[in-house]
């Protein structure tokens, strides 16, 4: 199959009016990607574009037909045709079709009189694929003008409409189970405990993010460098903490070379939107009324699975998470609330619903509370004899905190009132347990430190946990005591 190969690159070369170049389409199955598009923006390095197999998704790349009126055409009658493998190249089908095209054109002997393999020739403009089957956005004519107008509806556009289309940023390798919010892959080993059990966490001091050698930094994130990195106008750290701040670290996911800013971590005391883009904590722990908010996410993710609490204005959660913007939105889930009264759904399920009301100031269409006092509502259905309900969803922030407010007691805007440790913790020569839930006190430290499980680990409160110092899951006792930040300062876990 050489010869064919060499027969591609040459065709790439000569190519000149840019169609879309679509690669690895001829996968058999497992694969961890398929369908790329190589991008090469004017002053950097090509990125490329991918589909990845999600799920149980079945993988039936053999169709008889081109969609989105493309042309079937025969690869016999092209050859009748004469029709040079540099054309077929040009109908945006993929540069595999192309290729085995071309291995026929250059040798006849491979195809006989009944073959029935075809190419798609895509007319339809900005359609593109082995069975003409994507379509670019934007009315865009080339893959690279689809992506310039996406980033740039990004800088311009209302961020809410993130909100409607699309899925939540996540890293799948590592499934979190206990949290709603799948991971970002910059969750892992990042000194904060999200999974069940700090499963995130785990064999991290394994990694090159241990002790710093003498002649080498640690970064905010806990990597060594060489010293001579250090302010050498590159970044090298991957939380860019070698360099001081520069505005590219927030504008960095709104440009279309977004490869650094797919690398980029956030520093200790920032969340992580998914994209590259870091926000201040507090902004994450939305729910919060103690500190004021600042900005959120571009894409939300600081909200998405609590949007009614969005601090800055009102939203509702769908079922995917996401944030809807538009009040009086219907959701399919929830019908009136007479037929919610007469319906199975559990008694949790009506609590949350009536929550969500009152936190969103009756933001979905069939939310009851303009006619009815939802406290009272809230009152006569929910039957916890303390009077709170757990909101954001359990594991949302992190599986060892529990949220709760009192929901006789609201005001226009509303605070919660208990935080609550649950599960076990990896800290620094031991592992705690908790022995039941119980309500932590540090509140104002949770809110505004990202690696709020150190503060865990140091819970006054005795009486709720348990320090089990033989736990192989602990981290080690010593474990980064010796190495110097940037700054020479010691490093502070
Ligand atoms: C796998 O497919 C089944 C049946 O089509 C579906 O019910 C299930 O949700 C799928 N699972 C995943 C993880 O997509
Ligand atoms: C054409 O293909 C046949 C069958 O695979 C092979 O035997 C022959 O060497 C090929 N000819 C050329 C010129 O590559
Ligand atoms: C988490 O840790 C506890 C205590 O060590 C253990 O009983 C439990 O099975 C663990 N859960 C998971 C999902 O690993
Ligand atoms: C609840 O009701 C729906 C339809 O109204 C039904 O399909 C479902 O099986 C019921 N669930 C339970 C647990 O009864
Ligand atoms: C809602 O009910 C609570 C508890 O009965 C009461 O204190 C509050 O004044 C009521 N609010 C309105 C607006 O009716
Ligand atoms: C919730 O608030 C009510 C008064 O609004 C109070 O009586 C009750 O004790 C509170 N519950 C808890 C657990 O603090
Ligand atoms: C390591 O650091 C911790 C926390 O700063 C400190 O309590 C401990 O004494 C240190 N251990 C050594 C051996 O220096």
């Amino acid at each position: 199959m050489l010869t064919p190969l060499l027969v591609t690159f040459t065709l790439i070369f000569t190519i000149t009016d840019g169609r879309v170049l679509l690669y690895n389409t001829d996968k058999k199955e497992a694969t961890d990607k398929f369908d790329c598009v190589y991008y090469v923006p004017n002053d950097g390095e090509e990125i490329s574009y991918c589909r990845r197999p999600g799920g149980n998704q079945s993988y039936n790349r053999h169709k008889n037909e081109c969609d989105n009126h493309g042309e079937k055409r025969l690869f016999r009658h092209l050859l009748n045709e004469e029709i040079h493998p540099n054309i077929v190249l040009k109908w945006s089908s993929s540069v595999e079709m192309a290729d085995l095209y071309a291995s026929v054109f250059y040798n006849y002997s491979l195809i006989d009189d009944d073959d029935d393999r075809f190419v798609c020739n895509c007319i339809k403009s900005g359609t593109f694929g082995k069975y003409c089957e994507y379509q670019l956005t934007h009315e865009a004519k080339l893959f690279s003008e689809a992506v310039t107008a996406q980033f740039e509806q990004k800088r311009t556009g209302d961020s809410w409409d993130t909100q409607r289309y699309g899925k939540i940023i996540c890293y799948e390798a590592l499934p979190c189970p206990s949290s709603p919010l799948c991971l970002d892959w910059r969750d892992i080993c990042d000194g904060a405990q999200e999974c069940l059990n700090g499963t995130d966490e785990e064999n991290c001091d394994k990694l090159e993010f241990n002790e710093c050698e003498n002649d080498e930094y640690r970064c905010t994130n806990g990597m060594c460098i060489p010293e001579e990195f250090w302010l050498d106008g590159d970044h090298d750290c991957m939380d860019w903490s070698d360099e001081y701040y520069s505005e590219h670290e927030q504008t960095c996911p709104f440009y279309p070379r977004a490869m650094e800013c797919d690398e980029h971590l956030c520093v200790n005391y920032m969340y992580s939107c998914g994209d590259g883009e870091c926000v201040y904590w507090e902004t994450r722990m939305a729910f919060q009324r103690v500190v004021e908010a600042r900005d959120d996410c571009f894409n939300k993710r600081n909200l998405n699975h609590m949007c009614e609490v969005s601090p800055h204005r009102s939203a509702w959660t769908l079922e995917s998470g996401l944030c809807c913007p538009d009040k009086d939105y219907d959701d399919p889930r929830y019908p009136a609330w007479n037929q919610i009264i007469a319906s199975n759904i559990s008694e949790y399920d009506k609590c949350q619903y009536l929550f969500r009301c009152v936190l969103s100031k009756n933001f979905e269409h069939n939310c009851p509370c303009n006619e009815r006092n939802c406290t009272e509502m809230m009152i006569h259905e929910c039957q916890d004899s303390e009077r709170l309900i757990v909101y954001p969803p359990q594991g949302l922030i992190n599986s060892n905190v529990i949220v709760k407010y009192n929901y006789t007691s609201f005001t226009g805007n509303l605070n919660f009132q208990y935080v609550y440790l649950s599960g076990s913790l990896k800290c620094r020569g031991y592992l705690i347990w908790t022995k039941a839930l119980g309500v932590v006190d540090e509140v104002d430290e949770l809110i505004l430190d990202r690696r709020f499980n150190h503060v865990l680990c140091e819970t006054k409160s005795s009486g709720l946990v348990y320090r089990y110092f033989e736990s192989p899951h602990k981290n080690h006792q010593f474990c980064w005591n010796y190495s110097l930040t940037f700054n020479r300062r010691p490093y502070a876990v």
